[in-house]
């Protein structure tokens, strides 16, 4: 009898895992450039953030973001393979503004980790831009049955399936861009009203839905979900 139920599930299990990771992709709805929507998503996530999707999220993570102290020359790693948990002070009473807080202190501090590159208003705007991408994307999240097992072991290989690779993009471009383009497009220096109606556009592009469904399967696969 087990042997019969071991030859069943075999035929079932089998042809699945022969499948290769790209066309698991294909099947799953990633889009073709998961690797860039997906770091993206990712770069700058820390273990705090992540314990918004599931309070049980691990400092073994897996998720490769860009090194918080990029720019100390004692650190070798520009991506580290963890998201780490990110130390925030409770000088103020809402999140937003202890957020604030965290930004500015550290801005010029060794290690710093947009060095001389970004302005304050754009660590400002980056950073909040990135809570409001998490939070579309845990929208999707909440909504998302558990992908697949064998699609998971795909996603979650990041050095091999190139996510990896496109958050050290991002690092360089971190160390070596003057923050003068985004998605490979000239970026105005952050101003006035009339600047900013440019950057608005430019970081709506961001919230497109296959992007958000892109990081929603990643992180579906890296956290599992509690419910
Ligand atoms: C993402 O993957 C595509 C296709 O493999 C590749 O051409 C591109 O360079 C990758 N992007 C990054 C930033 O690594």
């Amino acid at each position: 009898m087990k042997a019969v139920i071991g030859v069943v599930l075999l035929g079932v299990v089998l042809p699945a895992l022969s499948k290769d990771c790209a066309q698991l992709y294909e099947e799953n709805g990633l889009s073709p450039n998961f690797n860039e929507t997906i770091a993206h998503a990712i770069h700058s996530l820390t273990l705090n953030e992540l314990r918004k999707f599931n309070p049980l999220a691990e400092e073994l993570n897996g998720v490769p973001v860009v090194n918080p102290r990029l720019n100390d020359p004692t650190e070798t790693e520009r991506v580290i393979p963890h998201a780490p948990e990110e130390e925030i002070n409770k000088n103020f009473m809402s999140e937003a503004m202890n957020t604030i807080d965290l930004v500015m202190s550290q801005v010029g501090q060794s290690g710093d980790q947009f060095g001389t590159n970004w302005p304050i208003v754009a660590r400002i705007v980056h950073k909040f831009h990135m809570k409001d991408t998490w939070a579309k994307i845990k929208e999707e999240f909440d909504l998302m049955k558990q992908p697949a097992k064998d699609l998971c072991v795909c996603l979650k290989d990041t050095e091999k399936n190139g996510i990896f690779q496109a958050v050290d993009w991002v690092a360089r471009q971190y160390r070596t861009a003057p923050l003068l383009t985004l998605l490979n497009k000239p970026l105005p220096k952050l101003k006035d009203a009339k600047s900013w109606e440019v950057w608005r556009a430019r970081l709506v592009q961001y919230y497109d839905s296959q992007a958000i469904t892109d990081a929603a399967t990643y992180l579906s696969c890296v956290l599992n979900h509690t419910s």
